[in-house]
């Protein structure tokens, strides 16, 4: 991200920061990857711009629509009350909308925004429409990592033909569509100039459909973060496969002046159809030059304190399964495809729920709840073995995800989809009105 969101600041006399944002949608031409390009920018950056807040922040985002087409404005994965959020409405070409929220107590972590008009959001975000959103906490300023040097990645695939973005073909719309150019920040594998220390990387999964397995050769990833918060404390892991619309927060120890290579590793969310197209040994993301002294660096201890939800509470517990037709191509969820008008399910404001997200297909989905964080329990039914606030968890081919939702807060109708966004646009998508 080149570009700094224009904010207006204002504090009040309580000490409270009101921030508001401006970000205008548009057909841009600039250039990728050494060529010019016509792709869809927020404030012609592509990523756009880096929304910083702080907790306890008043924000609101007015948004303008100068594209030729309805978009809107979702900010994906904060809590906000569904009035606010909004993703049914849209905003017709040379009109505006704002969005507002307060960053709530421990709501530290990464979030982002993209378009939301159903059945046209793939294409608005595969033509190049996201961007980034930080909340800080306290965890924060601990010293580790008010030491470390972040690193903001946002992947995002796209495909070019003579400067214009590739159109989908059939065959896309069923498994999703993969961009053959792999962008980070809008740039092919860009190189990072970086002291030695604690090096931290907060990466955004911003690609309509590809997935990607993160990892360090020769370097542990000690994760701290994943989606709307920190981890408890940080859990190492050789990779970590990010789904569409997953957040991840990583710490590297960077102790020489040596390079590092972060490669997406093969992974395959569609076990028994085509494979992906990384090599074998991985593909280049970034790479980052480490210069500088050898340092000591030292992982922080405890980062912030998640409750354990008691899910012999849970008011209730539903089971959600996913599908699809054929002829036409549809995707589903409980044998329905989405309808605008109608409540697909219900839940109780104040209480605890248990849902178990069955997928009996043969690819993998991440599934996507607005307004409401939840914990994964467990995958596969095999128990996580750490817990974070999260609104994206992948559904792998054939298995099942059990996650626990507390619905506090905010009442309303929100929104709970498929984050392959070509299955969102047919139809993988429900209504839940918490009363
Ligand atoms: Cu990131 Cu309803 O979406
Ligand atoms: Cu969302
Ligand atoms: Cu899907």
């Amino acid at each position: 991200m080149k570009t700094e969101a224009p904010t207006t600041p204002a504090i009040t006399q309580t000490g409270e920061r009101h921030l508001s944002f401006e970000l205008v949608a548009r057909q841009s031409h600039i250039m990728l990857h050494g060529k010019p390009a016509s792709v869809l920018t927020y404030n012609n950056s592509f990523p756009g711009p880096l929304l910083e807040l702080q907790e306890g922040d008043h924000v609101s985002v007015h948004f303008t629509n100068q594209l030729t087409a309805p978009s809107n404005l979702h900010l994906h994965g904060i809590s906000m009350s569904p009035e606010e959020d909004k993703p049914h409405q849209v905003v017709a070409p040379g009109e505006s909308l704002s969005y507002a929220f307060t960053a709530q107590a421990g709501s530290a972590g990464m979030y982002w925004y993209h378009p939301h008009a159903h059945g046209s959001v793939t294409r608005q975000l595969f033509e190049g429409l996201s961007g980034p959103i930080i909340i800080r906490g306290e965890a924060d300023k601990l010293p580790a990592l008010a030491s470390a040097t972040e690193k903001v990645l946002v992947l995002h695939d796209i495909q070019l033909e003579n400067g214009h973005v590739a159109p989908h073909t059939g065959m896309d719309w069923g498994r999703g569509k993969e961009g053959n150019l792999v962008l980070v920040n809008g740039e092919k594998m860009p190189e990072m100039q970086v002291p030695t220390g604690l090096l931290r990387l907060r990466v955004l999964n911003a690609s309509s459909a590809r997935y990607y397995h993160l990892g360090i050769p020769g370097k542990q990833l000690h994760v701290i973060g994943m989606d709307g918060s920190f981890l408890e404390k940080p859990v190492a892991k050789e990779t970590l496969l990010l789904a569409p619309g997953e957040r991840a927060d990583m710490l590297v120890e960077a102790m020489e002046a040596a390079p590092l290579a972060l490669l997406n590793m093969p992974y395959s969310r569609t076990p028994a159809g085509p494979s992906t197209d990384t090599p074998a040994g991985g593909a280049i993301l970034a790479t980052f030059a480490v210069q500088g002294a050898p340092a000591q660096v030292e992982l922080p201890g405890k980062l912030v304190e998640i409750p354990a939800l008691d899910l012999t509470t849970a008011a209730a517990h539903k089971t959600l399964t996913f599908g699809a037709t054929m002829q036409p191509l549809q995707f589903t969820i409980d044998g329905k495809t989405f309808d605008h008008c109608r409540t697909d399910l219900t839940a109780r404001a104040g209480t605890l729920e248990v849902w178990d997200i069955v997928n009996p297909m043969a690819m993998d989905h991440p599934f996507h709840l607005h307004t409401f964080p939840f914990q994964v329990i467990a995958v596969n039914g095999e128990a996580v073995p750490y817990r974070a606030w999260k609104d994206v968890v992948n559904v792998p081919a054939n298995g099942s995800v059990r996650i626990a939702i507390p619905f506090e807060g905010f009442t309303g109708k929100v929104m709970y989809h498929c984050h392959i966004l070509e299955h969102e646009d047919l139809g993988m998508m429900g209504n839940l009105e918490v009363l």
